[in-house]
């Protein structure tokens, strides 16, 4: 997505103690940054922070960590948090931000992180094949994200687009989850625990049903046989790897 330049962006970054610099560092030690043992759940991809500032403020029992590339989107998703929380007349004291770039996120995330919960808001499609492995759904990724989510843990999944929905679905199997819940129209399913995001109000105004699953992450022996079949998957060509071939779409 283009974003106009903010200058002001990185400086009030800086400035502000719940964006962190070195998120590395933190790397086995979140649990510790938050000071106390409370669930951990964390957006990925969180763009101007609708989603998770109205989440995280709704939210005082759980952490929350939400990650972005771009420093111009985090600086406004600082500002709607800041925002949400003066209004909720509330001190910021369970959600950080940071700088990442998501497919290198296991330099600052590792098992002792124990994450209860990750949230993929409408990611980029990356609609050609050889851009597949880019999907922050994709087989290396979930891998990664295997790392440090709990056993039993969940990713919510949400994207207006129907080809990254269907290969996802398929992603998700064979790295070792569970699809406990899909839709193919979330306003439209019933499922009441949302909270719309920037990009879900933009492709639902234009009429495009949204898209959602949950996916629970299966246990190691549950899942061992399925983790050992996404490597020979992965190794595959792309082209190959990325056929929707005898796969259960629900
Ligand atoms: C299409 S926007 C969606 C933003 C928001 N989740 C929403 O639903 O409105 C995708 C966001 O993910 C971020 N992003 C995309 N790929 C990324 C990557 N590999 N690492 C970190 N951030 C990424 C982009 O900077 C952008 O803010």
């Amino acid at each position: 997505m283009r974003i106009r330049r903010k200058p002001w962006a990185r400086p009030e970054l800086a400035e502000w103690e719940n964006c962190i610099d070195v998120p590395a560092e933190n790397r086995g030690k979140w649990h510790s940054v938050f000071k106390n043992d409370a669930p951990l759940m964390i957006e990925l991809g969180c763009g101007k922070g609708g989603f998770i500032s109205k989440l995280a403020v709704a939210h005082p029992e759980t952490n929350f960590i939400a990650v972005d590339i771009k420093s111009e989107m985090l600086g406004l998703a600082m500002r709607n948090i800041k925002r949400e929380y003066a209004e909720a007349n509330r001190e910021v004291d369970n959600v950080y931000i940071f700088s990442q770039e998501i497919m290198l996120i296991n330099k600052v995330f590792s098992s002792k992180d124990v994450c209860d919960r990750i949230y993929i808001n409408f990611c980029n499609p990356w609609p050609k094949t050889h851009d597949h492995k880019k999907r922050l759904t994709h087989n290396n990724q979930l891998m990664q994200y295997r790392e440090f989510l709990k056993d039993g843990g969940e990713i919510r999944f949400k994207t207006d687009n129907d080809d990254l929905f269907l290969s996802s679905k398929r992603y998700f199997a064979e790295c070792g989850f569970e699809l406990t819940y899909v839709t193919e129209d979330l306003h439209n399913s019933g499922f009441d625990d949302n909270i719309e995001t920037e990009h879900e109000k933009m492709f639902s105004e234009q009429g495009i049903p949204i898209k959602f699953l949950i996916a629970k992450k299966l246990t190691i022996n549950h899942s061992e046989k399925v983790v050992n079949e996404v490597e020979k998957t992965v190794s595959r060509p792309e082209n190959e790897a990325d056929k929707p071939e005898n796969m259960n779409e629900n």
